[in-house]
């Protein structure tokens, strides 16, 4: 039986994605259920031994992510159950699903219906590892992502990815340790945005919307100034320029996975300006 689950269970969820090898905090954990919906299977005592993530963005979009079973429960057919349960409760009915899946996962969710439309590459730098400046610094003001200027970083959210991301935003940012907005020099015409979470060491960079490479590259460069650990990135191939820029500068790749999408065959907005997802869960 599938059981919603809830903030109590997040110790046990916490467990679920370290025994999966996922990097993910109990402040990611909680980021996730006040975003969306976690659903589960239950042993005897009670304690999750499954998860999905239901995000929904409005009737346009909602994200699967967090798909887990543990170890010893298994090919017990829980991970169909949990994607049938998501897919039949999906409103309305035809409304896209996105996911991220493992790179060695895609063959679970084909069967499904999801198709493969956009790869990520999972990049991560090591500690000290600086952007090269994009030259154009001097036309770009960086200021704090705050309550003047975040109806405005909504907005332009909105615009670039198709539907409503405000209130997964609203505590992702609020989680987040690094936020800013980027502005055209000395004027309130806006750029971009970007944040980072702090995964124990690590800081896990996301989003960076910008209006061009040069502004991505800037704002990552000050997002990561004053972190002394690694850096982690998930960015779209669409952005290959910016995944070059990122190698250069000491990243490397770890991984390439899929976007896979139900009900739609391309992902709406002006995905160009995509620079790194928030994280994988949302795509
Ligand atoms: C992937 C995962 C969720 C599957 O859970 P599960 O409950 O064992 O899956 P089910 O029992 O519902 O289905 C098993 C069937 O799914 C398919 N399947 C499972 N993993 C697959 C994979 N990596 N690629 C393709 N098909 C896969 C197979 O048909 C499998 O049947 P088989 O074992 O007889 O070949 C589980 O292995 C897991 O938690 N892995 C670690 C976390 C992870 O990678 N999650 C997915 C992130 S995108």
């Amino acid at each position: 039986m599938i059981h919603t689950l809830n903030e109590n269970d997040i110790p046990a969820l916490l467990a679920l994605s370290q025994s999966a090898g996922w990097e993910h905090t109990r402040e990611d954990w909680r980021t996730l259920l006040l975003a969306g919906t976690a659903y589960g299977h239950r042993d005897e005592s009670g304690r999750p031994v499954s998860s999905l993530v239901v995000t929904e963005f409005g009737p346009r979009m909602a994200a699967l992510g967090m798909l887990i079973v543990c170890q010893k429960n298994r090919r017990l057919g829980l991970a169909h159950d949990l994607m049938r349960h998501a897919i039949a409760g999906n409103r309305p009915t035809d409304r896209p699903l996105v996911l991220v899946a493992g790179s060695k996962v895609e063959g679970f969710y084909t069967p499904f219906g999801f198709k493969t439309v956009e790869r990520i590459s999972k990049l991560q730098a090591p500690p000290g590892t600086q952007v090269a400046g994009s030259g154009f610094a001097d036309k770009i003001d960086l200021v704090p992502l705050d309550d003047a200027n975040r109806m405005r970083m909504i907005g332009l959210d909105h615009q670039v990815h198709g539907y409503d991301r405000s209130r997964m935003l609203k505590v992702r940012l609020e989680q987040a340790c690094v936020r800013q907005v980027a502005l055209k020099k000395g004027q309130e015409t806006l750029l971009g945005y970007g944040a980072g979470v702090l995964q124990g060491e690590q800081l896990l960079l996301g989003p960076v919307i910008g209006f061009n490479l040069f502004t991505a590259q800037e704002m990552a460069a000050a997002l990561m100034e004053s972190h002394a650990g690694p850096v982690r990135i998930d960015v779209p191939h669409q952005r290959r320029d910016f995944i070059e820029t990122l190698l250069a500068s000491g990243f490397e790749e770890l991984d390439q996975q899929p976007i896979m999408l139900l009900n739609a065959t391309e992902l709406p907005g002006r995905r160009d300006h995509v620079f790194a997802l928030t994280s994988q869960a949302w795509s």
